[in-house]
């Protein structure tokens, strides 16, 4: 969360102001810029989107060094108090952060005892102070000096009144730099470097250093680092956007999304290291995930589990540490997640390396860290995903998983996958009747609670619809197995209930209606969702709405089930006049644990 930007060069309050768009994705709670120019530096903040701070910025002939900052709050309130950049008592140092200093309490204590005085509540002003306290002739050692202090996660970049440069550092927060003829550009995210220069920097943990432009000096407790430059890959920016919002488009993305994943997994060498996997080694597969990765990640389990009969785990990726799980080396850990950054998937990869598991990252962008540091890479072929809510990344991530079942099941019959079910889904993929779903939207709109219920896959669905509804609508969407609904749930049934009913999984449909009747028979109103023929004629009568897609008839049927809701999710905010791409309190990349 949060994204930061330094920049060298001209025009430096416009190119901070878009490379901080760029980055906006990562918080939109306030946002503020610092630029240095013959008097020292001038401070910009506002709160909410970059939009805001673009209309209090003053622009300066002289400015030639910036930082800037979109922020997600963690502590403190987004205020302009609270934005970044954060400033020493002397002023001489300005900075922006992104991560969480966890001691930041003990070492404000310590500050405030030796006279210094606070004016926010963020952890991040207390870098800034103990700049201050670490001041001395090379400033190189003063920034090594307060990072001595740290503990917690950070990317810094760092202002000194009487220096032509910038300063940074990084620890378990991502920091890219490049340089480009005497300008220079830092960033949380390489998307930034587009149109600036064609190769960059990766700044690893426990590095920091200074560049004016001309000259990158990047250090680590070892001394100096030498660096090889990456080359840029364009590609990575192509979100053009012709819709009205992101979340839509990248709906509307999904068939070519699919078609592209099924093409790269389709080319043998992309499966090299994946086919010389025996899963015959392990005694379990763990999957771990937050959010739309790990409902992901309870399908995944049900491939794996079906097509190689093994044991299969899932886990929220926040919880998986803490839950004393037994991993070793006969232990394979799929990590799941778009962004690569989530840094609760990064803590559980962390700790399936230290003991000795085999690690695959199921990820979109595949030069972030999960992609960098699992044993197997698979990539899911989604595309740029910019809103905030996860779309066709979700529907990739579990035809990656189904994929990777296939790949693993043929390797143990030494024959190859045989994607011919697959190829056939992407040829005949359909969007569904969208005016059905925006019929559904209508009436959603009014709702402040519905329930969904399924059995198997289809709970699985439940659980990624629920949180569509609940993250772009604000409407409390819960989710329960069918079968559960008489053990608490039928309590929260009166007339106003809305549930909707999954019923895709022809074993358990009759059981899943059932579970339904009885919902119905205290009041609720029912959404009948299914791809099935034979549905019991009494029962549908029954239903206000009836959902039909279509009937798969394998794994990812999944697919297929989700994509309707995120259309009914996407025109039920649009029509209470939510920003789906940027809906309240959240942000796209969750890089705080
Ligand atoms: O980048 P990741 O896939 O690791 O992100 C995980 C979650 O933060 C993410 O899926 C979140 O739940 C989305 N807002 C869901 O739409």
């Amino acid at each position: 969360m949060c994204g930061i930007v330094g920049y060298i060069g001209n025009n430096t309050e416009q190119t901070i102001i878009d490379k901080l768009k760029k980055l906006e994705y990562r918080g939109y709670d306030s946002a503020g810029i610092a630029v240095m120019n013959k008097t020292g530096y001038r401070v910009f903040k506002s709160k909410g989107e970059i939009k805001n701070l673009e209309k209090v910025v003053e622009v300066s002939k002289d400015s030639k060094i910036g930082i800037g900052h979109t922020r997600w709050a963690t502590h403190g309130k987004p205020t302009e108090e609270n934005a970044h950049p954060h400033v020493s008592e002397d002023n001489r140092w300005a900075l922006v952060h992104n991560g969480i200093i966890e001691n930041y309490l003990e070492l404000k204590d310590k500050l405030m005892a030796s006279g210094m005085n606070f004016y926010s509540q963020t952890d991040s002003e207390t870098i800034a102070k103990l700049l201050q306290y670490y001041d001395g002739k090379d400033k190189l050692t003063t920034i090594e000096k307060t990072l001595n202090n740290l503990k917690g996660s950070y990317a810094l970049a760092i202002l000194n009144e009487d220096i032509n440069g910038i300063f940074f550092a990084k620890n378990k927060s991502p920091l890219f730099v490049a340089l480009n003829n005497g300008k220079a550009l830092l960033a949380s995210d390489i998307i930034c470097f587009n149109g600036f220069a064609t190769e960059y920097y990766v700044i690893e943990d426990g590095e920091y250093g200074f560049t004016d432009g001309k000259k990158l000096i990047v250090k680590n407790r070892l001394g100096i680092v030498g660096k090889s430059p990456c080359a840029f890959d364009c590609s990575v920016e192509n979100v053009e956007n012709v819709y009205d919002h992101f979340m839509i488009k990248e709906i509307f993305d999904t068939e070519k999304a699919l078609k592209s994943n099924l093409e790269y997994y389709s080319v043998e060498d992309n499966l090299k290291k994946l086919s010389a996997l025996n899963i015959k080694n392990y005694d379990k597969v763990v999957f771990i995930g937050c959010g739309t990765a790990y409902n992901a990640c309870l399908v995944g389990a049900k491939f794996f589990r079906e097509q190689l009969d093994i044991d299969c785990f899932t886990d929220v990726a926040s919880e998986f540490r803490y839950s004393h799980p037994k991993l070793d080396d006969k232990t394979l850990v799929i990590l799941v997640s778009q962004s690569g950054e989530t840094a609760d998937t990064l803590a559980a990869l962390e700790l399936a390396k230290e003991n000795k598991s085999t690690t695959i990252g199921v990820v979109n962008v595949e030069y972030s860290t999960i992609a960098k540091n699992v044993d197997i890479t698979l990539p899911i072929k989604a595309g740029v995903e910019v809103a905030v809510a996860s779309t066709k990344a979700y529907s990739c991530q579990i035809i990656t998983m189904y994929i990777a079942s296939l790949v693993l099941k043929a390797t143990l019959n030494k024959t190859k996958a045989d994607l011919k079910e697959v190829s056939a889904f992407c040829d005949n993929f359909s969007f569904g009747k969208l005016e059905k779903y925006q019929e559904i939207a209508d009436t959603l709109r009014y709702q402040n609670k519905i329930f969904m219920i399924g059995r198997g896959l289809d709970c699985c669905t439940a659980y990624e619809a629920s949180l569509k509804i609940k993250e772009t609508c604000y409407i409390n969407s819960d989710t329960y197995f069918a079968g559960e609904l008489k053990h608490g749930f039928l309590a929260l049934i009166d007339e106003m209930t809305y549930v909707v009913v999954f019923a895709t999984q022809k074993e358990v449909v009759a059981k899943t209606l059932s579970n339904a009747e009885e919902a119905y028979s205290r009041g609720a109103k029912i959404i009948l969702f299914t791809s099935l023929d034979d549905m019991d004629k009494a029962f549908m009568d029954k239903c206000s709405f009836i959902v039909k897609v279509k009937d798969v008839n394998c794994g990812l049927q999944a697919i297929t089930n989700i994509v309707p809701w995120q259309f009914i999710a996407y025109y039920t905010s649009v029509s209470k006049g939510i920003n789906p791409d940027r809906p309240r309190n959240l942000a796209k990349s969750v890089t705080v644990e």
